[in-house]
């Protein structure tokens, strides 16, 4: 089976094509960041009609190279959570395609998406692995049992990890997003200049909390002259404190469940010391940690088709409803099942 992905819940448009025979056979992302970067964040208006102007030369170009709409048996869209306006556009384009070409057609949840990407590589973890997912949107510990069946270990009660370096970023004088702009900071930052709180390692549990490392680096950095050596030393600091919060949380979820490996998605896993520190706690553990590629761990339409695919294979139909959910509980999902 063929499966059409489209992914627009946020501010990257994307689309691919998932051959369930074959892999994956083209995919395509679009990033709006650069329209938002002015506004130091996603506003969500400009990011719904920005979906609208490049959803569909996307999908063009996505179908030519994957030999053309008539192969294709299947689609799935992601129908949440996200921005409402912005899932609404890859939701009707989606279920009109799927009414005009009659093929089944499917909406998908964004996170297990991000949960199951690791699966478009070619060594795919085993069930059960343990993933940490770690974006501008999303900061979550899950065991994952199957498709459909996770187990939510912990996430963020306040801000995603991702979030709390852009905002940190913001107030070190940085662009959005601010990430990268940070780690790079960070790089020229010199250790023990400041120390911030690994929140919430303190007491058992695996949820986090990020939004108030931020505030302490605002304290810390009241009166200080805020030249380049200083805002390096607190970049250096605060990087240090969420990876240190991300690795000791993710070393008590392989130590409590059964899992062999360690998945690791989302944008921040892009941070370098991130991927070093858990490498090592790997070792430690005996566990393998596993990089899904960078463009499977952002945000993609290749987890959406494969996702899609691994559900419509199943025999899962969503009925005609255009469906767009801001909200949409993980706990929700069940495995594979017939007519929703
Ligand atoms: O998964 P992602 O590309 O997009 C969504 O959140 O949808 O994640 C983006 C986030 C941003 O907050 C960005 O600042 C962060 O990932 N990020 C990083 C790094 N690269 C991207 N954070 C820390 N270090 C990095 N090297
Ligand atoms: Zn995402």
């Amino acid at each position: 089976m063929r499966v059409l992905g489209l992914e627009t819940s946020c501010d990257e448009t994307a689309v691919a094509v998932y051959d369930g025979a074959t892999g994956l056979l083209a995919h395509e992302v679009y990033s709006q960041v650069d329209l938002h970067a002015a506004y130091g964040g996603v506003v969500p208006e400009l990011a719904s009609r920005d979906h609208l102007r490049k959803l569909l030369p996307l999908l063009k170009k996505v179908l030519e190279a994957a030999g053309g709409e008539q192969r294709v048996d299947g689609i799935a869209y992601t129908s949440g959570p996200g921005l409402v306006g912005a899932l609404l556009v890859g939701a009707a384009v989606a279920r009109s395609l799927a009414f005009a070409w009659k093929v089944p057609c499917i909406g998908v949840h964004h996170m297990e998406g991000h949960l199951l990407a690791p699966l478009l590589e070619q060594a795919p973890p085993v069930f059960p692995f343990v993933a940490l997912l770690v974006s501008g949107g999303h900061t979550m510990l899950a065991l994952v049992h199957g498709v459909g069946r996770y187990e939510i270990l912990g996430s963020s009660l306040d801000d995603a990890a991702g979030e709390a370096f852009d905002k940190t970023a913001k107030l070190l004088g940085l662009g959005y997003p601010g990430g990268p702009q940070l780690a790079k900071l960070a790089e020229r930052g010199r250790p023990g200049t400041f120390e911030f709180p690994r929140p919430m390692t303190d007491r058992p549990g695996l949820d986090f909390s990020f939004s108030g490392l931020k505030t302490a680096v605002v304290v810390a950095l009241r009166g200080c002259d805020l030249d380049e050596q200083t805002r390096a030393d607190a970049a250096l600091a605060f990087e240090e404190a969420v990876v240190d919060t991300l690795v000791i949380k993710a070393e008590r979820a392989v130590r409590q469940t059964d899992a062999q490996a360690l998945v690791i998605a989302g944008g921040v896993g892009a941070n370098r010391r991130l991927r070093a520190r858990m490498l090592a706690m790997g070792e430690r553990n005996g566990v393998r940690v596993v990089y899904p590629r960078a463009e499977f761990c952002t945000d993609n339409a290749a987890m959406i088709a494969l996702l899609g695919h691994l559900r419509l294979a199943a025999g899962q139909r969503d009925d005609l409803a255009i469906r767009a959910r801001a909200r949409w509980p993980m706990t929700e999902l069940s495995p594979p099942s017939g007519v929703v």
